[in-house]
């Protein structure tokens, strides 16, 4: 029987953050190349968007590639380049049939042109879709995005069109990537690492955290329907005492 009987569907999560990590391990534990181990992880990518947009999840965000995967062989980041820009052009009807927004997180210039222009198709073609918004991190790094911030405040600042006193919450969050990605609520690592790996640092302040040993291209919906069970039985007391929640 699916775990998803079990889930209380008026406690989800609001925003789910995902680090799929282990495509390597998985193509080398079947003694495969990586990049069959990235095909695979893919496929998974699909499940579990798909998953989100079914149980009603309003945001999901992906750690596709971070900035430091750009020292990985110039082979396998092609190839990863390659990949992204072949699931865009499959997947966007996907996208558009399930009312699944596209964004993107990171630092999009660094990317190929090839890939740019995929991606500003797709989010075009489905900006008007409010069911579920998917984000991609795409070299993405969180240290980067956060010097990008205080860089832009500081101008401001120098500029007089802020007063250091007025930098609150908000304008913070308007001077990142992504001015309407709310607070993770939960958020995902698989293959047994229990690590951050640079992944949304500010938005990350009070997720849960969840982590699988499970490979990348395994996790599937009843592993995702697991984390958001084993979230739903943790009390979220952002520091007050369990008495107050009651
Ligand atoms: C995650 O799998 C995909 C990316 C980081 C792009 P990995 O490629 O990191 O897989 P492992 O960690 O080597 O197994
Ligand atoms: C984190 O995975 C980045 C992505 C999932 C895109 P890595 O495999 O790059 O992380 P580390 O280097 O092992 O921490
Ligand atoms: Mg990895």
């Amino acid at each position: 029987m699916s775990l998803l009987s079990e889930i209380n569907t008026d406690q989800l999560p609001n925003h789910i953050a995902i680090i799929m990590d282990g495509n390597g391990r998985w193509a080398k534990s079947k003694g495969l190349l990586r990049s069959i181990g990235h095909q695979n992880g893919a496929k998974t990518v699909k499940e579990i968007v798909e998953t989100c947009a079914k149980i009603n999840v309003k945001y999901l965000t992906l750690y596709a590639f971070s900035t430091e995967n750009w020292n990985r062989p110039k082979l396998e980041v092609e190839l990863l380049m390659k990949l992204l820009i072949s699931s865009l052009k499959k997947e966007v009807k996907t996208l558009q049939k399930n009312n699944i927004k596209l964004s993107t997180i990171g630092n999009l210039n660094s990317l190929p042109t090839k890939v740019a222009k995929e991606l500003k198709d797709v989010i075009e073609k489905t900006k008007d879709n409010n069911r579920l918004t998917l984000t991609l991190a795409l070299s993405y790094g969180s240290q980067e995005e956060l010097i990008k911030t205080i860089k832009e405040i500081s101008l401001k600042v120098k500029n007089n069109l802020i007063s250091p006193e007025n930098i609150d919450k908000s304008v913070i969050n308007n001077h990142l990537y992504d001015h309407y990605l709310p607070d993770v609520d939960l958020l995902i690592r698989t293959s047994g690492e229990q690590r951050i790996s640079n992944f949304l640092l500010w938005e990350i302040a009070y997720a849960e955290l969840f982590f699988s040993d499970i490979l990348w291209p395994d996790f599937n919906k009843e592993n995702l329907f697991e984390a958001i069970l084993n979230y739903q039985n943790r009390e979220r007391r952002f520091g007050k005492t369990s008495d107050q929640l009651k």
